[in-house]
């Protein structure tokens, strides 16, 4: 692929498929919808309006980073606090595909009434090719963005989606990010799931259990940094295990570290750490982080596991 070449046409592409209309995108500060956001305002200027969707379950810092960063690229990014409905929205569910089910529609909904309000006509998406394979595949549920947000495509309503990503993958999107001029922050990033942390917490994703991954995905991604692994965090168990604290036995959680390393993310190995990184790793995140009592490495491929965990 000829990167340039790819960003002109794209740019082009946007500009004569918009026309005169309006259009919004939904970042996630990760590196297919920060892309495609940039390509989309360098074609539109002010007619394309970026929100972001504050869901309760990004990493640490993730909304105030992605609004300086792109406020530094000179592209608003309205903040959408959704976090209470969010949180209301996962309560008491366990089972992994009711807790993506449930991700999904609030988030479509919240996006479908941010939709309405902008006047916007057309939709920009960060779908990639490994989406579109998988979803046919049947391993994910990648539907038609207008779908999600209760509008069928078929009738259609005046809005349409701009996709210009659908044909690359992965590493292809970080050359097309870093040629756009994208902080090496966001296109060297690891890949974060939609549904966020939620699909890092096995079980309910409260705000507590959420907070306690959170803390140790942050830990994870600082110590194995120099590594550079395709995707390294931290997960939460529903089970438990004894450990000591202040000298009495306590029943606490487990995490378990992930790292793997991946072209496209649709086969994946465990990354070899070095066994010093690892106990620092188990070692600040059972100091650190009240009521971790054990830390694990996983060591599965993908298939048979997959990255995530829900
Ligand atoms: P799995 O867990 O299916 O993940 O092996 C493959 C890659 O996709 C990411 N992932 C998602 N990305 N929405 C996304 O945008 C999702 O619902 C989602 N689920 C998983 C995962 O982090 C990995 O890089």
């Amino acid at each position: 692929m000829e990167v340039k070449k790819f960003i002109e046409e794209k740019i082009k592409e946007i500009k004569e498929t918009v026309g005169k209309e309006k259009a919004i995108s939904a970042l996630s500060g990760g590196v297919d919808s920060s892309t495609c956001t940039l390509l989309a305002h360098r074609a539109l200027g002010e007619k394309l309006r970026v929100i972001f969707i504050d869901d309760g379950l990004m990493r640490e810092n993730e909304s105030a980073d992605v609004k300086e960063i792109f406020s530094g690229l000179g592209i608003q990014v309205n903040i959408i606090d959704a976090q209470e409905e969010f949180f209301e929205a996962l309560k008491g569910k366990f089972d992994p595909e009711e807790k993506r089910k449930a991700f999904r529609n609030i988030f479509y909904t919240i996006f479908g009434n941010e939709v309405l309000k902008s006047e916007a006509k057309f939709l920009v998406q960060g779908t990639i090719a490994a989406d579109i394979i998988e979803t046919k595949g049947g391993v994910k549920t990648q539907h038609n963005i207008l779908e999600q947000i209760g509008i069928d495509p078929e009738k259609g309503y005046g809005f349409k989606t701009v996709e210009p990503l659908k044909e690359i993958f992965k590493h292809q999107v970080r050359e097309v990010a870093e040629e756009l001029g994208l902080p090496e922050k966001i296109y060297k990033r690891m890949p974060f799931p939609g549904p966020g942390l939620a699909t890092r917490v096995v079980g309910e994703a409260n705000p507590e259990r959420i907070e306690m991954v959170r803390k140790a995905t942050c830990i994870v991604e600082e110590e194995v940094k120099a590594l550079r692994p395709f995707q390294a965090f931290a997960v939460l168990l529903t089970d438990k295990g004894t450990g000591i604290e202040e000298g009495a036995r306590k029943f606490g959680e487990i995490i378990i570290i992930r790292s793997v390393e991946s072209k496209d993310a649709m086969t994946a190995e465990p990354t070899q750490i070095p066994w010093e990184i690892l106990q620092k790793m188990s070692r600040r995140i059972t100091d650190e982080i009240p009521f971790v009592t054990r830390v694990a490495y996983e060591i599965t491929s993908k298939p048979p596991a997959t990255i995530e965990y829900v």
